[in-house]
């Protein structure tokens, strides 16, 4: 008898990301279901967004992060929980969401995986030394040690980068849009690889992941070989594709930096978490898989994963 696919839970799927993990799941057959917030009552958007979902087949469990027993209830009834909250905020609110997801999964006692909210560079890296982000990647680690302190099957998954927030601007800062007048700042030489990733291919690694068990209390690496690009690279095929030529300008390190001074918080994240990704040869000089780490793509060759070539052509 073939054996029936895991029930899954998304916490966070009206989310950016959420949304693209329940349609992935759906999508690979799986009974499906969404935590309905009563926060949410009031937000026309979000229902319309639920009703979407539901309307492709998602289920919806009534719970609160703020209400542990109804989220133990709502933990019960399935066998895989996938957090989607938001981790960007470097606020210890969000830690404490996802602790609060930790703790009712351990009471639940039945879930066979977590998969919390990171879906960033590997954290157990510690690639981001740099406050803020450094405070980010601390929460992230607290709620990794919490879970397997708890003793919880869990999956992290490094997605590296979103490419909707990196590639179509060609990793420019403020805006997610390209450049209009041909012009583009190059962190560093422009030279540093980084690994960028289609969010609905993230969200497809993600599904494939949770029923198997060669990745259980394992870090599955979302690193599609033609999606490991340099900041030049990715403005030569935006020329390529538009037959427009950049005039590139270079910024230091240091004046990379700088652009902190005086700045929102936003923008100071967004500095600490890419002066790692484009500076000092960028965070993958000496990256190497090592135990206790796979690589999606092996483990998933029959995904065909969206190329940066092809994400950039719907901007262009
Ligand atoms: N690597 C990258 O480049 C990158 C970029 C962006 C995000 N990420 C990661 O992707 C994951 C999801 O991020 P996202 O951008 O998709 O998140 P998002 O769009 O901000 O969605 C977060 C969801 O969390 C839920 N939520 C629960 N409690 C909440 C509360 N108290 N306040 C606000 N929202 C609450 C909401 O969904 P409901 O209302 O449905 O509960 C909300 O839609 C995070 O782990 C983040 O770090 C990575």
């Amino acid at each position: 008898m073939a054996s029936e696919k895991s029930r899954v839970l998304v916490l966070g799927g009206t989310g950016y990301l959420g949304k693209r993990l329940v349609k992935a799941s759906l999508r690979q057959g799986h009974p499906t279901f969404v935590l309905q917030r009563p926060e949410n009552c009031m937000d026309i958007n979000k229902i319309q967004l639920l009703l979407r979902l539901k309307k492709h087949g998602a289920k919806f469990i009534e719970g609160s992060l703020s209400d542990h027993e109804s989220l133990v209830r709502a933990v019960k009834q399935v066998d895989v929980v996938i957090s989607a909250l938001s981790s960007s905020d470097i606020s210890t609110t969000a830690t404490q969401l996802q602790l609060k997801i930790v703790a009712a999964i351990k009471d639940a006692g039945n879930v066979k995986r977590f998969i919390p909210a990171e879906f960033c560079i590997d954290p157990a890296r510690h690639v981001h030394g740099l406050e803020p982000a450094k405070t980010l990647n601390v929460h992230m680690m607290d709620v990794r040690k919490a879970i397997i302190e708890a003793n919880i099957p869990y999956t992290s998954i490094a997605a590296n980068c979103f490419a909707g927030y990196f590639v179509p601007n060609l990793c420019q800062l403020g805006s997610l849009l390209p450049p209009k007048d041909n012009k583009v700042s190059i962190f560093g030489d422009g030279n540093a690889k980084a690994i960028y990733v289609d969010e609905n291919d993230i969200a497809t690694y993600t599904v494939k992941t949770i029923d198997d068990p060669r990745t259980i209390n394992k870090t599955l690496h979302l690193m599609p070989p033609e999606n490991i690009r340099s900041q030049n690279e990715l403005i030569s095929i935006w020329e390529k594709l538009t037959g427009k030529k950049y005039e590139r300008s270079t910024i230091s390190g240091e004046d990379f930096l700088a652009i902190m001074n005086g700045a929102n918080a936003i923008i100071q994240f967004g500095i600490t978490h890419n002066y790692p990704i484009f500076y000092e040869g960028g965070y993958l000089k000496s990256f190497k898989l090592k135990e206790g780490d796979e690589n999606a793509t092996k483990l998933y060759p029959d995904v065909k994963y969206t190329t940066v070539e092809e994400y950039l052509k719907r901007y262009a």
